[in-house]
């Protein structure tokens, strides 16, 4: 045997053991990060956890259960609504939550469509679902259920959509038809 082929041969043989090292390596990689490893840690998420990140549907699925009347409303609406949105839901900070019916559609180009709770929303579902997730503005989540049904109807009757002696609840809440319920079509998709 040469020298040559003695360095050759060694050569082949660190360069055999380097692979076999690297494909260890790569199995000791794979069992910790492949698609199927689990890291013992965390817990599968449930249905409570995951509410928060569904809306309930325009015909009431998804409703929580709980109820509440425009008076028990006007007390939380002074309470944790008014500073933003006004004495009469006329806007500040916040939207304007009532008024503009009928301003939508009209053939004055200086005349802005005035975009409210009462003149723009089909569903009032939406309006407890955002009122639920989104306000307070500053303590968004806060409010409980009976607290949203509450002010959903204050503003629903400050729109003149719903009596003053009405009471809100997750099986009435669905069927209140608004103003604007039929101005919109659907997207041909
Ligand atoms: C700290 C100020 C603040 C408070 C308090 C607050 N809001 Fe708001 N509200 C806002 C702002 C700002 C927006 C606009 C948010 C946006 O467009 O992202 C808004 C948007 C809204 C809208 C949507 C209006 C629209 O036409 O898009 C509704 C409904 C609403 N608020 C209801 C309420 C109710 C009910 C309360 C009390 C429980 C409340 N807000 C308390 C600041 C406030």
């Amino acid at each position: 045997m040469s020298t040559i082929t003695k360095y050759a041969s060694a050569g082949r043989a660190t360069a055999a053991v380097f692979a076999l090292g690297l494909g260890l390596g790569m199995n000791a990689w794979a069992d910790n990060h492949g698609p199927d490893k689990t890291y013992n840690f965390g817990e599968p998420a449930t249905a409570e956890d995951l509410k928060p990140f569904f809306s309930p549907l325009p015909d009431g699925r998804g409703l929580p259960k709980g109820s509440g009347t425009v008076m028990q409303g006007e007390k939380v609406y002074q309470q944790q609504c008014l500073a933003c949105h006004g004495v009469n839901l006329e806007g500040g900070i916040g939207d304007r939550l009532a008024g503009g019916r009928g301003t939508l559609v009209n053939n004055n180009p200086e005349k802005a469509p005035v975009k409210t709770v009462e003149s723009y929303w089909p569903y009032a579902t939406t309006l407890f679902d955002y009122v639920k997730r989104a306000m307070p503005f500053d303590r968004p989540g806060s409010m409980t259920d009976d607290e949203v049904y509450a002010v959903s109807a204050y503003i629903l009757w400050k729109g003149n959509i719903i009596e003053k002696d009405a009471t809100l609840n997750q099986d009435n809440l669905a069927k209140i038809e608004m103003p604007n319920r039929n101005g919109f079509k659907p997207a041909n998709r």
